[in-house]
């Protein structure tokens, strides 16, 4: 799957995917499912790293590569296990964070696809 490169534009750019990604993390913050999975107290940086990734992917700017090298998304998170549950769990995160952003449907649909998508294919366990 790959991705419009012009999205990153379309949508507005870096303020737009900094609230998604931020209000993401604010849901995983006081998730009882996924708040244990993250190993480090502070998720700022956790949530610069997914930030980077989606612009990157998205077609903004390529700071994701520069500092993490290849995404290899499925092998950074063998560490985790994420079944059902635990995807679920961060789909319903993101789902919040998504509707909360003034998207287009045709723009709101295409990210939701992707990320509907991505959270199956990060499964990594069946239960
Ligand atoms: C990292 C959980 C799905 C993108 C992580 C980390 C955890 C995690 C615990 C480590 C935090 C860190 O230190 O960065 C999960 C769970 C998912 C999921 C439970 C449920 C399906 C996804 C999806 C994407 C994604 C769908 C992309 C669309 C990332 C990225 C990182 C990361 C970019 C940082 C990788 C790195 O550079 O080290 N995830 N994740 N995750 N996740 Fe997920």
């Amino acid at each position: 799957m790959s991705a419009p490169q012009n999205f990153y534009a379309e949508v507005g750019g870096a303020p737009v995917f900094h609230r998604i990604v931020h209000r993401f993390y604010e849901e995983v913050a006081r998730d009882e499912v996924l708040r244990p999975l993250y190993p480090e107290e502070d998720l700022g940086p956790a949530e610069d790293r997914l930030r980077m990734f989606l612009e990157q992917y998205w077609g903004g700017p390529r700071t994701y590569s520069d500092q993490r090298g290849h995404p290899r998304l499925r092998m950074r998170h063998v560490p985790f296990t994420i079944g059902p549950i635990e995807r679920d769990a961060w789909l319903r995160c993101m789902r919040i964070a998504v509707d909360e952003e003034n998207l287009s449907p045709e723009h709101r649909e295409q990210l939701w696809n992707y990320l509907q998508y991505a959270a199956a294919s990060m499964q990594n366990s069946e239960f």
